[in-house]
C-alpha cells in the first residue's frame, strides 16, 4: 500500500495530492508502518494510526524513533466493533488497512466499523494477503455493505509482482 503513495517520479508533486488537508484513518495498524509512510510522505494530510491496547505502546515507541514525519501522526486505540473514541476521526476521508483479515471473530467487528465510519464519498484502501478460504467469509459479510474492487491504477509493473506473491491492493466504497 505505501508503495502506491511513495513518491517517485511519475507521481504527482506533493502539493497537488489528492490527500492534502484529509483526515486519514488507518485500523489495526500493529507497528504503525503505513501510517508512518503516509506521514513522511508530507502531502499535507493528518493521520491516526490505531490499534487495541497492547499494542499502543509499541506504535508510541516506534512513533518516536521516526521524528522525520511531516505530517502529524496520532497513535490512539480504536478497537472494531466498538463506537469509535472520541479522539479518533468519526467520519474520516481516507481509512487504510493492512493485513487486517485474520480472525474469523473479528471479521463482523471490522465490517461494522467500516459501516460506522465511512460514507459514500470515504476512500478506503485494503492490503489483502491472501492465506485461507476462511477469508471468503469476510468478503461475504462486507459486500452487504461495500463494492470492492482490486485497485487498478497502481503502477502496473508492481502491482503485477504483488499480485503474484498473492498480495492485493483493493478499495472499498459504501453501498
Ligand atoms: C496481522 S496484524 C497487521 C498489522 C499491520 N496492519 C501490518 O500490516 O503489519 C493485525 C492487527 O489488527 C489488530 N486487531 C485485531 N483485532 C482487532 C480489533 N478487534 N480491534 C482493533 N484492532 C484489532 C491487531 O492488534 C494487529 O495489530
Amino acid at each position: 500500500m505505501p508503495s502506491r503513495y511513495a513518491p517517485d517520479a511519475s507521481d504527482l508533486a506533493l502539493t497537488q495530492h489528492p490527500w492534502r488537508g484529509k483526515t486519514i484513518v488507518e485500523l489495526g495498524s500493529g507497528t504503525g508502518l503505513i501510517g508512518f509512510l503516509v506521514a513522511k510522505l508530507g502531502v499535507g494530510c493528518t493521520t491516526w494510526i490505531t490499534d487495541q491496547i497492547p499494542m499502543l505502546p509499541l506504535m508510541e515507541e516506534n512513533a518516536a524513533l521516526n521524528p522525520d514525519m511531516v505530517d502529524p501522526c496520532h497513535v490512539a486505540e480504536l478497537n472494531w466493533g466498538e463506537p469509535v473514541p472520541a479522539d479518533v476521526p468519526a467520519k474520516p476521508d481516507v481509512i487504510l488497512m493492512a493485513d487486517c483479515v485474520y480472525r474469523e471473530e473479528a471479521f463482523q467487528p471490522l465490517v461494522d466499523t467500516l459501516c460506522m465510519m465511512a460514507t459514500a464519498t470515504t476512500e478506503i484502501l485494503f492490503c489483502y494477503h491472501k492465506r485461507r478460504r476462511a477469508d471468503k467469509r469476510f468478503f461475504g459479510l462486507l459486500k452487504k455493505h461495500f463494492h470492492y474492487d482490486n485497485v487498478s491504477d497502481d503502477n502496473e509493473v508492481r502491482r503485477k509482482a504483488y499480485q503474484t506473491s498473492g498480495t492485493f491492493l483493493m478499495r472499498f466504497t459504501k453501498r
